[in-house]
């Protein structure tokens, strides 16, 4: 499976469910300190869900954003919290200020090796920066293992996941890896979501996940085949989260967090 492409976010769909998507960037955001000189990097900012609440900590300071979707950043530049927001692959970014604080909310999952990726974040750091990061973990929880099963079992030419590895570690991996650069501290946190039913029909748990996770594995199917995959990942949903009597679910959804100080 190929990361998503740029183009395909959707803001409209990522953003259905605003609050508790935003809810861990402000557990993440509190537990940033005094930050030093030097401008603030909202890393893989999507539509600037985070900008809002950025600016407000830090009035008067260069607010950045990095994202590589046209679709995200014009929600983001529409927004107008941010100085500057730059077209960029995160792999490739390099800042022209060092950075008083890179903030990344839910974007590096989305990249691979994750050893080189965060000991190159932190050493563009301004001296006493800090690296505050959070990232889903619900790699082996029935929303995501059910993607790659059904993915795998329905279309084996295109999905094989026999060398599959969860891009995302525990926490105490990160802390870990990070120590030898500077003070760190990492946490996990399963947030009970409450998914209502949608109007517009479909498992609430899907309807979460078609933004964001799910989006790779159509990027691979036609329409009938990607109506089939849908429905039988909505049936498989059906069995590990049963339907509460207003029609909502509660999902429980797992995330890392580490803030680092060099
Ligand atoms: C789940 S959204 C999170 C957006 C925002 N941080 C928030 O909290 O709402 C993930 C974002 O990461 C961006 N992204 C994924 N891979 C990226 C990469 N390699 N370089 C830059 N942005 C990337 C996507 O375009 C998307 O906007």
């Amino acid at each position: 499976v190929t990361p998503p492409t740029s183009a395909d976010w959707n803001p409209e769909a990522y953003c259905r469910f605003r609050g508790l998507r935003l809810r861990p960037a402000l557990d993440l955001l509190a537990q940033v300190g005094k930050l030093v000189e030097g401008p603030v990097i909202d890393l893989g900012c999507g539509a600037g869900a985070v900008g809002a609440a950025l600016a407000q900590r830090w009035p008067g300071r260069v607010l950045e954003g990095v994202d590589t979707s046209e679709a995200m950043l014009a929600e983001a530049r529409a927004g107008g919290h941010y100085r500057v927001l730059h077209r960029a692959d995160i792999a490739h970014w390099v800042p022209d200020v060092a950075p008083a604080l890179i903030f990344s909310n839910a974007a590096l999952q989305w990249l691979g090796d994750h050893d080189h990726l965060l000991r190159r974040l932190a050493a563009m750091l301004a001296p006493g920066g800090v690296l505050a990061v959070q990232m889903p973990r619900q790699y082996g929880m029935p929303s995501h293992r059910f993607l790659r099963d059904i993915a795998a079992s329905m279309f084996p030419d295109r999905f094989d996941f026999a060398a599959w590895e969860a891009p995302v570690r525990p926490a105490a991996g990160y802390v870990d890896l990070l120590t030898p650069l500077g003070a760190v501290e990492g946490w996990e946190t399963e947030y009970v979501q409450r998914l209502p039913a949608p109007p517009d029909g479909g498992h609430p748990v899907r309807r979460f996940t078609e933004s964001t996770a799910m989006r790779p594995y159509l990027d691979h199917l036609d329409g009938p085949e990607a109506a089939a995959f849908v429905a039988a990942y909505d049936q498989a949903l059906q069995a590990a989260y049963p339907v509460l009597a207003d029609g909502a679910e509660l999902m429980p959804f797992r995330r890392v967090f580490f803030v680092l100080q060099v």
